[in-house]
């Protein structure tokens, strides 16, 4: 349930989202057509989750949402998690600017993980006048409030919160698709890897309480969604900071048992946190989807401690294990750092043992960034760039082999598809989403779009399957 000062807070925000409604109806007439708002998305599901949030809000306020950032509102919502995520933000910036130059009265926002940092912030200040607002992670539900500051000021408005608890809930949502939906079930991560800027910049670790997420849930359902993913940076720790504390495996129970929803799909799982009664709850399931992605980040137990990350690499493999005894048919994903301070040639063999005894359907494989303010951004023994170059080759050599092995393996057999959309290269081909989060592609109808369907998986190309579909 809702706090009372949660409550009053959505309140405070529709009183704000009305009163920018006022102003871009008025400047829309001014200019005789409708004001446009692009939302432009770096990094992960987390982010997606919280554009839809803000496009909830500038839908409310009256702007057509475009997909073009030469707009009158263009807000960057940020990623930090390695440096070239923030190289990138400050090229597009300036190619921002020139777009401003051409069109007066244009509104730039800066918000989610890079806006944490301080030393990010003091840049925008100083050599990024043009940019208008600046906000955080813990605050995009004010975008209402932020946006009428500048209107009224005309000048840069920053607003950024160290942490918070606060969770305000019921702001208007607008979904990139309707049949499919990200919700989040926490916020933040107490889990601190040596080499991760998240707990700096998403704050400590904050549950939904379980009612609202059923009831957001619920009603996305009753809207024609078929398939939620749960987000949270570690959901195997759900719960365990409520009042009445509850296990994720709790949760899931509860939300397998909403009529009418088809798949649920939950990330990110830290390893250490996985548990048996968790399995146990997959393997009975039959709305979770046949994926689990489980970062393992290195192979080595050394790099694993070093990397604070509280298992070895038998507890990974004996883990692996248990969840292809419980749900056979699983397949498995991971994310693993090449080149962490201090990985020796021994170290990285020990990840490549692992991706080969494992088996992942396929890995996010990255090089190692440093990461100001991390306790291993000042380790000794960096790993020169040459050497991680060549072992991330290697790595993605045999993370590709032995996902191609695996997806071969489900050739000839009838799946059920979520069909996502028309295919980006070809458009009477359909694009559609395995249970185990694999694409196939399929020549089939528009209007097939939002549906599951029985398909063929007539031939793999690696990474992804061309189908047929069966007919009903
Ligand atoms: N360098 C490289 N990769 C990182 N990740 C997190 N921090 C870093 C970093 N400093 C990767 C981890 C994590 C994923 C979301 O990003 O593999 O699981
Ligand atoms: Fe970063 Fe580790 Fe938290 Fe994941 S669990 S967000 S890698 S600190």
């Amino acid at each position: 349930m809702l706090a009372q000062n949660e409550f009053e807070e959505t309140r405070r925000q529709y009183d704000f989202i009305n009163q920018c409604r006022e102003y871009v109806n008025k400047k829309s007439e001014a200019m005789g057509r409708p004001l446009s708002a692009c939302i432009v998305t770096f990094g992960c599901q987390m982010n997606a989750r919280d554009s839809e949030k803000l496009a909830g809000i500038l839908g409310e306020m009256g702007y057509v949402i475009t997909d073009s950032e030469d707009a009158d509102f263009v807000i960057y919502n940020t990623c930090t998690v390695r440096e070239n995520a923030n190289l990138k933000v400050y090229g597009r910036l300036g190619h921002l600017k020139s777009i401003k130059q051409k069109r007066p009265g244009m509104i730039i926002a800066l918000c989610g993980c890079m806006m944490q940092e301080e030393a990010v912030v003091e840049k925008i200040k100083q050599s990024h006048k043009h940019v208008d607002i600046v906000f955080g992670t813990h605050n995009i539900y004010k975008l209402a409030e932020l946006l009428k500051a500048h209107i009224e000021s005309g000048s840069m408005i920053i607003d950024i919160w160290k942490d918070t608890d606060r969770i305000v809930e019921d702001l208007p949502v607008e979904r990139k698709y309707a049949f499919k939906t990200g919700i989040n079930i926490m916020f933040g991560c107490n889990n601190f890897c040596s080499y991760c800027i998240v707990p700096y910049v998403r704050g400590r670790e904050r549950s939904r309480n379980a009612e609202d997420i059923i009831k957001e849930i619920k009603q996305a359902v009753s809207e024609g969604v078929l398939e939620v993913m749960l987000l949270g940076q570690n959901v195997n720790s759900y719960g365990k900071d409520l009042a009445n504390p509850k296990t994720f495996a709790n949760l899931l129970t509860e939300i397998e048992k909403i009529d009418g929803l088809k798949r649920i799909r939950f990330m990110t799982s830290h390893p250490k946190d996985l548990s048996d009664e968790l399995i146990e709850v997959m393997g009975n399931s039959k709305k979770i989807s046949r994926h689990l992605h489980l970062p393992l980040q290195s192979g080595s137990s050394r790099i694993l401690t070093a990397m604070n990350r509280h298992y070895t690499k038998e507890d990974f493999l004996i883990l692996a294990d248990k969840i292809k005894v419980a749900c056979p048919d699983i397949s498995l994903t991971t994310d693993i750092i090449v080149g962490f301070p201090g990985e020796t040639n021994e170290d990285f063999l020990e990840t490549l043992d692992v991706v080969q005894k494992v088996g992942f359907s396929s890995a996010y494989t990255f090089i190692y960034s440093k990461r100001t303010g991390t306790p291993a951004a000042t380790m000794a023994k960096q790993v020169p760039e040459d050497v991680i170059k060549e072992r991330f080759s290697r790595l993605l050599e045999v993370v590709q082999h032995e996902a191609s092995l695996l997806a071969k393996q489900q050739v000839g057999s009838i799946q059920e598809v979520l069909v996502e959309e028309v295919n980006t290269h070809d458009d009477q081909m359909m694009t559609g989403r395995l249970s185990n989060n694999l694409i196939v592609h399929f020549s089939g109808r528009k209007d097939l779009i939002g549906q599951i369907i029985q398909v063929n998986l007539l031939e793999c190309k690696g990474f992804y399957y061309i189908g047929e579909q069966i007919q009903p």
